[in-house]
């Protein structure tokens, strides 16, 4: 039984951000400056989100030969023009500003000789805009967003996760939480702000870190928001194959922008069949498609994968703007500057998410979302670097329209709704199944049918597993385990909002591919556009249907 004390662990606040990434700590940072602002993490501070992890850059136009359109014409055709132009408009016009933050903050980027920031070439742009701190960008970023945080009086409430949106009626005004030994809380607030990341690792093998697990959409989702584009997926092209427990872990687009190149295992460089033109640089869409038609097809490595090579560089240039791509590589025994690294597609980011305005409203009241939760930024296939540069954008911007919202009286009974998820977490005591057990399947699943390459066939398979699946009712053999119910849950819904996507989007575009449809359009004359989704319905927008 699950205890909850009536009028306990329940906290007010102003502003409420919910994750503690990239976004989730800019938009704290900015909603403090209007009122007292909690910031709640499932991990420690600044730890569990993607952002720490990123490794190649920061898309931003700091030199006068570059400009905002060529940045926004590249992202709306690496987005296979399913960006939503507003949102794509406003990222490339104010991220040059929140990297000078960054720096103004103390981030310590690479920079070239006379101090300007250096930037290198990343697949999809015709400029070299992709600034960088090495081979750990996001580690810089987040180093320098906590202590900024350590300066202010944000209350941070670590190793908790809002299991539920405090709903007031259709207003969302805070979270229900539960701190990593199962005890559930509440904080009330005027605004709520979701950062909670992405979703990918309810794929088998992803980049993401423990925290991917999608939280944000599924409780958008149950509490009525809408979400749009949840069938984009971004497979990473190159993540490692081996040795087996690295499988999947993030071999940054850094080593390619730095002159890396792909060959399959009879030494050819495959890239000159797929995009002459841009060769290893094309987008990530394109890229990961090719390695995967090179292995499929029999021209793989003897573990799966193809070699991705940067033994023509200098030592000194690997040692210097790839650091941590040698040591990883040196601790699984390859030295990168004699031996090619071998890669493989993982699943890495979700295009698709919460609908948002510029000014990060959600379709639900008091509720604001920002990075990679939100759909429309990136459109069908985000630009590396572009995620990086996404989070500083919109996190300001979020935390501004949080912090600027009019305080509310609360008519919602708290206590009672406690009741209701107290009810939910005896339900998970007296499960039926390892969490374990349901993910195992999940992730097979959504790999096998939801991945790179679609049918309408294997989406329907999927699906039927993820229905299986969501009879049962996952075990929590102590309170400890409430969190990894609470999670598994929200997976499974993710994994749902994805395969109906796909099945609804029947052509291919950017990082969906159905295979078993033709089509007559490009991307940019398609006659479809978001696919939206909520408890109230599934579409597509249909063009030639809603003309
Ligand atoms: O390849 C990378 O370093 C990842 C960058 C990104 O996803 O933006």
């Amino acid at each position: 039984m699950v205890n909850i004390m009536p009028g306990d662990h329940v906290t007010d606040c102003h502003v409420l951000v919910i994750g503690s990434g990239g976004a989730g700590c800019r938009a704290a940072l900015e909603a403090s400056r209007y009122g007292e602002t909690v910031l709640l993490s499932r991990t420690l501070t600044g730890k569990g989100g993607c952002t720490i992890m990123a490794e190649g850059g920061y898309n931003a136009v700091l030199n006068e030969e570059d400009s905002t359109t060529l940045h926004f014409e590249d992202t709306m055709r690496g987005g296979g023009y399913l960006n939503d132009p507003a949102l794509a408009k406003v990222l490339v016009t104010e991220s040059p500003d929140r990297f000078r933050d960054l720096t103004a903050w103390g981030s310590v980027f690479d920079v070239e000789h006379d101090c300007v920031p250096a930037q290198r070439p990343f697949g999809g742009q015709r400029f070299c805009r992709t600034c960088y701190a090495g081979d750990r960008s996001g580690h810089e970023m987040i180093q320098t967003l906590t202590e900024q945080i350590r300066n202010t009086d944000i209350r941070q409430v670590q190793e908790t996760s809002a299991i539920d949106f405090l709903m007031d009626g259709k207003r969302v005004a805070g979270a229900i939480t539960l701190d990593r030994d199962g005890h559930l809380g509440a904080i009330t607030a005027d605004a709520t702000v979701v950062a909670t990341g992405g979703a990918t690792r309810c794929y088998d093998i992803s980049t993401n870190c423990a925290a991917g697990t999608g939280d944000g959409f599924a409780l958008g989702y149950r509490a009525g928001a809408t979400l749009i584009d949840m069938e984009m997926v971004q497979f990473h092209p190159t993540g490692a194959v081996y040795p087996p427990d690295s499988r999947g872990r993030l071999i940054t687009e850094a080593v390619r922008g730095e002159g890396g190149v792909l060959k399959n295992s009879l030494g050819e460089r495959f890239m000159e069949r797929y995009d002459p033109e841009r060769m290893e640089l094309s987008t990530r869409d394109v890229v990961a498609r090719s390695i995967a038609t090179e292995i499929l097809e029999g021209r793989g490595t003897e573990h799966g994968g193809v070699y991705l090579d940067v033994t023509h560089l200098s030592a000194e240039e690997i040692e210097r703007r790839l650091p941590i791509m040698l040591d990883q590589f040196l601790h699984f025994g390859v030295d990168i500057r004699i031996q090619p690294m071998e890669v493989a597609p993982t699943a890495h980011h979700l295009m698709g998410g919460l609908k948002i305005t510029p000014d990060t409203a959600t379709t639900l009241p008091g509720l604001f979302a920002c990075g990679e939760v939100t759909g429309g930024v990136h459109g069908a296939n985000r630009l590396g670097g572009n995620a990086l540069a996404d989070t500083q954008v919109f996190g300001k911007r979020a935390g501004e329209a949080a912090g600027k919202s009019p305080k509310i009286s609360l008519s919602v009974d708290v206590d009672a709704v406690l009741a209701i998820e107290a009810a939910r977490c005896d339900a998970y005591c007296n499960g039926t199944t390892p969490p374990h057990e349901i993910l195992r399947d999940l992730t097979r699943v959504m790999w096998d049918h939801a991945g790179i390459f679609r049918t309408k066939t294997g989406l329907q398979e999927a699906e039927a597993t993820v229905s299986r699946l969501q009879m049962l009712i996952p075990k929590a053999a102590n309170r400890r385990m409430l969190n990894e119910c609470c999670t598994v849950t929200n997976m499974l819904t993710v994994a749902r909002l994805i395969i109906q996507g796909a099945l609804l989007r029947e052509e291919s575009r950017g990082a969906h591919v159905r295979t078993d449809i033709t089509q007559s359009w490009t991307a940019e004359n398609s006659p479809f556009g978001h696919t939206v989704q909520s408890l109230f319905g599934t579409t597509i927008e249909d063009r030639r249907r809603d003309a």
